[in-house]
């Protein structure tokens, strides 16, 4: 474990991906910037590491996403949770630092984290996919276990369609000895698959960098987690809460209608529709 001096304070953001999966919309919107109920899908992620205690975020994005940099740069306290009321433009941003750097071509999500490392500049830092919306605040409970990341139980038939971890307990926390990509699931070494949030020590650029690309031409972060493992601990947090994997349509309208359902305003109102729907 780290000290509380190397509690991470930046959080980084890749949004540099393709979005093969939101195709044609992400040809001319940058599916972060979709909604998601009333607001836009990658301001969750940006919300959960500021309430983990970031009080500066580094995007990554593709030459064509400036967009998504310029949302958040004009990013008002109103657009976050109730607890940001009243606060002004100015206090958010002397509070957070907000800035980007660039990914030149969608060589992998490895390879999106490498290109933040000039701006990590050598401290501990967490890592948040934003196309996974978080009904609890999954970062929060890495923060002290850092490096970690945040797993989550799957059921059989679905561990193929994730990285799986092989893990055994430590004095009482969970130790990560590999990880495997996308395993057939009679194969996979547990149930525990990784989810899109995660805090590493500078060290892990050392492995990024000395990887070679794999399918695709890409740069896997599994990857350089799999050789981090083997030379220092990293620790699992089992997540229990609701995950919606907004990078495809279905986790998009699942997440919308969680928060409407939950918003005091318009739950009851949306319930009666879904409610009126079912019995047609
Ligand atoms: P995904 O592979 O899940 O998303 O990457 P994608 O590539 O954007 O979308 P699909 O699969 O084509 O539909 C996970 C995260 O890593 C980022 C993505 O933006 C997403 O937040 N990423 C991925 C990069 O920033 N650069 C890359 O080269 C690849």
């Amino acid at each position: 474990m780290v000290s509380k001096e190397g509690h991470p304070k930046i959080a980084v953001i890749p949004v540099a991906g393709r979005g093969t999966r939101w195709m044609p919309i992400s040809r001319s919107v940058p599916k972060e910037l979709l909604p998601v109920w009333r607001r836009t899908s990658a301001s969750y992620a940006f919300e959960e590491a500021l309430r983990a205690g970031c009080d500066e975020v580094i995007f990554v994005i593709s030459p064509g996403k400036h967009d998504v940099l310029d949302h958040f740069l004009r990013f008002d306290a109103s657009d976050l949770g109730p607890e940001y009321e009243g606060m002004s433009w100015e206090n958010l941003h002397e509070r957070v630092r907000i800035h980007a750097c660039i990914q030149e071509e969608a060589k992998g999500l490895g390879h999106a984290i490498l290109c933040a490392e000039h701006d990590v500049a050598n401290r501990p830092f967490a890592v948040l996919l934003p196309d996974e919306v978080l009904m609890e605040n999954g970062l929060m409970m890495l923060m002290d276990e850092t490096p970690a990341v945040l797993l989550m139980e799957v059921p059989f038939e679905q561990r193929s369609n994730y990285g799986i971890v092989k893990a055994h307990e430590e004095n009482g926390r969970l130790r990560i000895d590999d990880l495997v990509e996308k395993p057939s699931p009679a194969l996979a070494p547990s149930s525990l698959a990784i989810t899109g949030r995660y805090t590493f020590t500078p060290e892990i650029f050392d492995f990024l960098k000395i990887l070679q690309p794999g399918v695709g031409g890409e740069i896997q972060l599994t990857d350089a987690m799999r050789l981090y493992t083997q030379k220092y601990p990293l620790h699992g947090i089992l997540y229990r809460g609701m995950r919606h994997d907004v990078g495809q349509p279905f986790g998009l309208l699942t997440a919308s209608l969680d928060f409407a359902l939950r918003d005091p305003d318009h739950g009851n109102d949306i319930r009666q529709i879904v409610q009126k729907m079912l019995d047609r």
